[in-house]
């Protein structure tokens, strides 16, 4: 039987919790030979993804520095991808997203010349600088890409609107295939605090804050609003797993620590993370992946961003934006604590964003697109 050989390259914490399904699923599949390389653009936080879901890349460029700058990630990446496929020759090249990894090794397989598939195609803010620089890095991305794999309708009108209408599938998100093997009802923490917490009685509040736009003025804006509302709320516990990133832990020991209702914790291991999602009272976060995988477990959302590539969780109503200004932070955060009808219209579960079957419409995209299969691949619908 004839065979293709399909690389994956991701190297930080989102892109691998999303690929990871993909990847297994390519392992599945007899027609194809999958490779896997990382950037390891994050270090820690990628290899508990690929030890959670037992994962041993074939390349690992182990590039990550202490306080690294984009364009060190962006040169680091660019040619040490270059020499994997040099050597490996894939038909193939699949990226997922918007991160530095995701642009470098999209542009390190263009100038080989070998073919690139674009996981989580199609998201946009047109606003180049938010989310900086996922914005540009996603656009770019499209415009080398080959073959595009949208999560939802409204990502491919985007690329449509950019005149990108080959090779365009919708698939549903990846990373509601990865929730279906990691979220239980019985599962056990690691930690005392997280077993003890009383889940039902205490509102626990989920936060998680990273983004490099909301660094310096923004963050601590955010943080004073968030120590403001524990302070204010006596019920409410405050869970904040917190980014490995230098800047992220300096803002965080400055405007929270110290108070025995805020939790300042290390990064938790992608299970543990989505069973805290699944038991916690609400979520205030800048993150991507959370915005998709909180509202299909029913939890209310306030991102803490100016604005989103992921509306579809605000028009089905379970998310809101709540900007990055004290303020608004504060009243809406004291809004869904304190009214209970607000909070149960948010608290609704929605699957804006998947079915659990995206993996196995890539894997039957790319087949078909290689001959290897007669039926184009059914779209994912809402
Ligand atoms: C990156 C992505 C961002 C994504 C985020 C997910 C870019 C430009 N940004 O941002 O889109 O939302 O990952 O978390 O690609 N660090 C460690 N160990 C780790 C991971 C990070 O020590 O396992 C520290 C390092 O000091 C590193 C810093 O965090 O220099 C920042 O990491 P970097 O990948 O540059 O940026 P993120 O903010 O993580
Ligand atoms: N996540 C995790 N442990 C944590 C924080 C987040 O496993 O301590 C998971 C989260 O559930 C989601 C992904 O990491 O699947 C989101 O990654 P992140 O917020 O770092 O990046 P973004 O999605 O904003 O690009």
């Amino acid at each position: 039987m004839k065979t293709i050989r399909v690389m994956t390259i991701f190297g930080t914490r989102p892109e691998a919790i999303k690929m990871a399904p993909l990847v297994r699923e390519l392992s599945r599949r007899e027609s194809v030979e999958s490779l896997c390389c990382v950037t390891a653009q994050h270090r820690e936080m990628l290899d508990s993804v690929l030890y959670i879901f037992g994962l041993t890349p074939d390349y690992d460029l182990n590039i990550m520095e202490p306080r690294q700058t984009l364009s060190t990630i962006t040169c680091k990446c660019l040619t040490g991808v270059e020499g994997v496929l040099t050597q490996a020759k894939p038909d193939l090249v699949l990226v997922h997203g918007d991160t530095s990894t995701t642009f470098s090794a999209a542009l390190a397989a263009y100038y080989q010349q070998v073919m690139v598939g674009h996981v989580e195609a199609g998201l946009r803010t047109y606003d180049k600088y938010s989310p900086f620089p996922e914005e540009m890095n996603r656009t770019l991305v499209g415009d080398i890409a080959d073959l595009h794999f949208c999560p939802t309708p409204a990502n491919r009108e985007n690329l449509a609107r950019e005149g990108i209408t080959k090779g365009v599938f919708i698939t549903g998100n990846t990373v509601i295939d990865a929730m279906s093997t990691t979220v239980r009802s019985d599962f056990k923490f690691s930690t005392q605090l997280l077993n003890e917490l009383d889940y039902n009685r205490r509102q626990v509040v989920l936060v998680t804050c990273h983004r490099r736009e909301n660094y310096g003025e923004p963050m601590a804006h955010i943080m004073t609003a968030l120590r403001r509302i524990v302070e204010d709320h006596p019920q409410v516990e405050l869970v904040y797993p917190v980014h490995l990133s230098p800047v992220v832990r300096e803002a965080a020991a400055k405007y929270l620590s110290g108070h025995d209702r805020i939790h300042l914790i290390d990064p938790l291991d992608v299970e543990e993370m989505h069973n805290l999602m699944a038991r916690c009272h609400l979520v205030m976060t800048d993150s991507g992946g959370l915005q998709e995988e909180a509202p299909a477990m029913g939890k209310p959302v306030l991102v803490l961003r100016r604005e989103t590539e992921r509306p579809e969780a605000i028009t089905a109503g379970t998310v809101r934006l709540a900007g990055t200004e004290e303020a608004e932070v504060y009243r809406l955060g004291s809004l869904l604590l304190e009214d209970q009808a607000v909070y149960a219209q948010m608290a609704h579960a929605v699957n804006p964003y998947g079915d659990g079957q995206a993996c196995r419409r890539i894997a039957d995209a790319i087949e078909w697109k290689f001959g290897l299969r007669e039926e184009a691949p059914e779209e994912f619908r809402t």
